[in-house]
């Protein structure tokens, strides 16, 4: 490939070619494969360690590279954040207990191109409100997803998400968002999951970047714990999160991280 050619948009946004799209569907579909397998490790009594350890060998055993190894000093393969925790959760000595939900955010690197999905899922028998938040948020997200498309804007995109969320009386998180990725892991521009309507950068054909949104049960805000990287809510209300990486196409966009095993939205049962 060569680099001094890419195109950059004015917001400062890449332009990827038709056969780029080739690598990010591998990528995603790497990722996606990695997350379908998780789903059994998910239960009671299991530790977010053991999942990540998991996912760390299938990584290497696919031959692929974790993109948050090393990442800012980040130094698992994954981030699994449970129940309050809303996202960048270190996993460890935390045991699940029956009732808890977890987001599981893998990012793989495949032939230089990123990867970047997050699902939820469910250890033993899943509480009526954290079920029905896991559903708006998935939700949120493909409303999100089918707002893409050339011409119209990213705000467009804030906008489907914040509106359906608000709508079911939960709150959208403002102090993170999605990001442009490609060659790299966090690129312009940043893909807010609020907004309004016609803001914003324009949709392009060629562009690749992540939506995923944070929702909460109870308020939007955040705060980050002392280890600099778990984020939770700060009214301790539930959290849920989902992530695809997508391309926009001709018509509308393509997603990279869509589950082969039919498994994105409900990982569990
Ligand atoms: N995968 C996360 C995202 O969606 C980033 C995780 S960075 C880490 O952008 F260092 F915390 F792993
Ligand atoms: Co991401
Ligand atoms: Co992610």
């Amino acid at each position: 490939m060569d680099e001094t050619r890419a195109r950059v948009t004015r917001d400062g946004i890449r332009i990827y070619e038709e056969a780029d799209f080739a690598g990010m569907r591998e990528a995603g579909r790497q990722v996606a494969e990695i997350l379908d397998l998780c789903g059994p490790l998910v239960k009671p009594g299991a530790t977010t360690a053991v999942i990540d350890d998991f996912i760390r060998d299938e990584v290497d055993r696919r031959g692929l590279i974790s993109a948050t190894i090393g990442y800012k000093g980040y130094r698992h393969a994954s981030c699994i954040s449970v129940n309050h925790v809303v996202c960048h959760g270190i996993p460890g000595t935390k045991i699940l207990t029956d009732g808890d939900i977890l987001n599981i955010d893998v990012t793989v690197i495949v032939d230089g191109w990123y990867g970047d999905s997050s699902r939820m899922y469910a250890a033993g028998a899943l509480p009526r409100k954290a079920e029905r938040l896991i559903e708006v948020t998935h939700e949120a997200l493909m409303r999100g997803i089918a707002a893409v498309k050339p011409g119209e804007t990213f705000g467009d995109i804030g906008h489907a998400i914040q509106s359906y969320v608000e709508a079911n009386r939960m709150s959208v998180v403002r102090d993170f968002c999605g990001h442009g990725l490609g060659r790299v892991f966090h690129a312009p521009p940043n893909v807010l999951h609020y907004g309004r309507a016609g803001t914003g950068p324009v949709l392009e054909e060629g562009m690749f970047f992540t939506i995923e949104p944070m929702v909460n049960l109870g308020r939007p805000e955040t705060k980050v714990l002392a280890d600099d990287w778990t984020a939770v809510t700060r009214d301790k209300s539930l959290s849920a999160q989902y992530e695809h990486s997508i391309g926009v196409t001709a018509t509308g966009c393509e997603i990279f991280t869509l589950s082969p095993a039919g498994r994105f939205f409900k990982t569990w049962d």
